[in-house]
């Protein structure tokens, strides 16, 4: 016997020694290596779904707690069709309009990252509370006409049953396919909120110029990270920024009437072109941390207003196929465009995955997997929590 609990004990030795132990919410797990562990920058750690689309499915059933209410395929019975219509309807939209792509991801992010996946971010202020619309991070999001038009498809076919919560984030993981993005499993099964948190909006959202320290305190605290806040970030590399954004890097970075010296000098050239001097420019150097006022998102508008937009894509740069890794490669080379974006090359802990990612694709596109699924799942309502509206901007009549 005491041979039998030597040899476990040298055992378990063996394999904390190697792989280490770490503390996740309650949990002891074996710790994921990094990869300055390893040699070069290629990262050859096994990621969840390192062999296959098989793998990434059961790995996805085995995680499934049966007492979780949110399932797979939650509408099998009461709305077969329903993951259906909207894959057609997001492929329909993308074909006549691409940019939805990026509209619906970044809907999906500041929905999931206030209080969670329950389609806050939708509803239209009524007397009891404000909208989040109206909050500044929140005001040039677009894609609500798309989540809209699809519920309404939905409930003209299965009225009552599918949330507004679950459309977007199926809709997200189909805009993400969509832009050459990663496919992902996603569960169903979640309900609308009853409210809107427009406050939490405006303090919770980082500012475009946030400290890597702010950023990573408020994913953090969502249970993201730094790996996973990097790979999420890799969404930043289709879609568009408006100047507002970055103007001040361009011409008076924090106070000194000079451009941000970790910007590239060329880049700096070209976006002075794009983006002429305009004093709506968020105040530099103001702010920047922990209590970073909402307002240094200005008041850029969906409607855009006099304010330059500048493609994050840079016309695709690198191929479809690049989907992620072009911004990391452009990170590496001081190309980001916005501060915060810069931001994650200014630590080594996440460095090393904006590293890791501009290397080697196949990684990043897992680890997008990964936490894509995470932010869709985040805190999310179920059961007999919040309700399943019948128009994504209003909650139910009260009876
Ligand atoms: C610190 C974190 C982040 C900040 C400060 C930030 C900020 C911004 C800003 C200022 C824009 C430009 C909006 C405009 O000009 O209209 C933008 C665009 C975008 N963001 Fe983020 N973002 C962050 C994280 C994320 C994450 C985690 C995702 C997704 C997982 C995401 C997805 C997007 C997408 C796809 C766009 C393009 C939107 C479009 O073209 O319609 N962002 N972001």
């Amino acid at each position: 016997m005491r041979f039998i609990v030597t040899c476990f004990v040298i055992a378990l030795s063996v394999l904390i020694a190697y792989y280490g132990l770490e503390y996740d919410h309650g949990f002891l797990r074996f710790a994921q290596r990094s990869p300055k562990n390893l040699t070069g920058v290629k990262v050859p750690e096994k990621s969840p779904f390192d062999d296959d689309e098989d793998d990434l499915m059961s790995l996805y059933m085995e995680d499934s707690d049966q007492s979780y209410s949110l399932h797979y395929d939650f509408y099998q019975d009461s709305c077969p069709t329903a993951e259906r219509i909207i894959t057609k309807r997001i492929r329909e939209f993308y074909a006549a309009k691409p940019s939805v792509a990026p509209s619906l991801i970044r809907l999906l992010f500041h929905d999931c990252f206030i209080e969670g996946c329950d389609a806050s971010v939708l509803l239209d202020a009524d007397e009891s509370f404000a909208s989040e619309k109206e909050a500044p991070p929140n005001q040039s999001l677009k894609g609500f006409d798309v989540i809209e038009s699809i519920k309404s498809e939905l409930e003209s076919v299965c009225p009552g049953v599918v949330s507004c919560a679950d459309v977007l984030v199926l809709a997200a993981r189909e805009a993400v396919l969509m832009a050459g993005g990663p496919f992902y499993p996603l569960e169903t099964g979640r309900k609308d909120s009853v409210v809107a948190f427009k406050e939490m909006a405006e303090r919770e959202l980082p500012s475009p110029q946030a400290t890597i320290s702010v950023i990573l305190a408020r994913f953090g605290t969502r249970g993201f990270n730094e790996r996973e806040t990097v790979s999420l970030f890799g969404a930043h590399s289709i879609g568009t920024t408006h100047c507002t954004f970055f103007e001040d890097r361009l011409y008076n970075f924090s106070g000194t009437g000079k451009p941000d010296p970790e910007l590239d000098t060329g880049l700096q050239q070209e976006l002075k072109t794009k983006c002429p001097f305009s004093a709506s420019a968020p105040s530099p150097g103001t702010g920047v941390g922990p209590s970073m006022p909402a307002s240094d998102y200005g008041t850029v508008s969906s409607a855009g207003g006099n304010d330059g937009v500048i493609d994050m894509s840079y016309n695709n740069e690198g191929g479809e196929e690049n989907f992620g890794t072009r911004y990391y490669r452009r990170l590496m080379q001081k190309k980001g465009l916005m501060y915060a974006d810069q931001q994650l090359t200014g630590r080594e802990e996440t460095e090393m995955w904006v590293r890791a990612y501009a290397s080697d694709t196949q990684l990043f596109r897992r680890d997008f997997a990964t936490s894509m699924m995470k932010l869709s799942n985040y805190h999310v309502l179920t059961g007999p929590l919040g309700q399943v509206r019948t128009t994504c901007s209003k909650v139910l009549p009260k009876n």
